[in-house]
């Protein structure tokens, strides 16, 4: 099959493609013939190494976590999915090797949904790993109730634009912080309020204060945002492990997203029902992978970026 992997840690030139062997399908496995492939800010980081102490590689590794396809094969174990069925998938394995930039992944079943109807491929590929960190963070982890006031950091990126739709889903009333350009694009999603981290520290423009705080940075953003939060609030980052800091007032949370099947369920459920798009800012060919991991880097997209096969 055909693949774009490395053979060592590095820059966006170690990204090559390959003529690679069809990965095998365990028992409990699925055979997914990749139509797009998703690209989050892990591929990079994974691709400079900085994952190497988390994770065992296999070179020559092929990259990507997400995906969306059609299943080709099933494992003689497997139950509920079928040869045919159109899927999504957060795809993270205990070994980095077989990802999905490639014309074929072999991935757990237990981590594959039926695709939303109502998302083409290139859509459904920049849902999993961003919308089940949304989820996992603001449902699970922070627990976020009707009515409640939610700042969500970075609202227009990949994580960020799914997290301010899955918030207002839930009836919470949502702050976005971004850019001045993505302003309008944040309202669009359905907050009500948006601030520009860029001019200045957010907490003292977000008023009255918020009951949860979602980080996606840490650092010197989080800091600063804290301050945005009342006193008996939460925060949950996707950063730093201690989120509340020195406020011992409030609840903290730190969240590592897992993959799963249903988690990607309760996220098509919200897209059936018209709560949850996704936006793609851009599609490009597999072999422009170089490109889009550049275009990703530099911290600014609106939404999406996804590979098409
Ligand atoms: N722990 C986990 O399991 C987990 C899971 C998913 C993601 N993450 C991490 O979460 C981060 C975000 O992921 P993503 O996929 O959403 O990335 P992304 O799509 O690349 O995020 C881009 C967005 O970040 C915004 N941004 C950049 N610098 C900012 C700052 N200092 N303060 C606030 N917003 C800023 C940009 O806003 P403007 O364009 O409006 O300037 C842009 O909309 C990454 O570091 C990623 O690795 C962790």
């Amino acid at each position: 099959m055909r693949a774009i992997a490395i053979e060592r840690f590095g820059g966006r030139d170690e990204l090559r493609p390959m003529d690679l062997p069809d990965p095998k399908v365990g028992p409990d496995y699925v055979l997914v013939r990749v139509r797009a492939a998703g690209i989050n800010p892990v591929d990079f980081k994974l691709r400079e190494g900085n994952l190497d102490a988390a994770f065992n590689h296999r070179f020559p590794v092929v990259l990507g976590w997400d995906v969306a396809g059609v299943v080709e094969q099933v494992g003689p174990a497997v139950v509920d999915l079928a040869v045919g069925d159109e899927v999504y998938a957060y795809g993270r394995k205990t070994e980095v090797a077989e990802g999905t930039y490639a014309e074929l992944v072999s991935l757990p079943a237990a981590m594959v949904a039926r695709k939303p109807a109502g998302l083409s491929f290139t859509q459904a590929a920049g849902v999993p790993l961003a919308g089940l960190t949304a989820w996992q963070a603001l449902v699970e982890a922070a627990g976020v109730q009707r009515g409640e006031r939610v700042l969500v950091q970075a609202a227009a990126g990949g994580v960020g634009h799914l997290a301010v739709q899955i918030a207002v889903a839930r009836g919470a009333e949502v702050v976005g912080s971004a850019s001045p350009a993505n302003h309008d694009f944040v309202r669009s999603l359905g907050a009500t309020e948006v601030v520009d981290y860029t001019a200045g520290p957010v907490a003292g423009k977000v008023d009255p204060q918020v009951d949860v705080l979602f980080d996606l940075f840490g650092g010197d953003a989080l800091a600063d945002a804290r301050g945005a939060v009342r006193s008996g609030g939460r925060v949950v980052s996707l950063a730093d492990p201690q989120p509340a800091g020195d406020r011992d007032d409030l609840q903290g949370s730190y969240v590592f997203v897992r993959p799963g099947g249903e988690g990607l369920d309760a996220l098509t459920a919200l897209v059936d029902a018209g709560d949850l798009r996704v936006e793609v800012a851009e599609a490009y060919p597999l072999d422009q992978v170089a490109a889009a991991h550049e275009r990703l880097e530099e911290g600014h997209v609106r939404g999406k970026l996804v590979l098409e096969l």
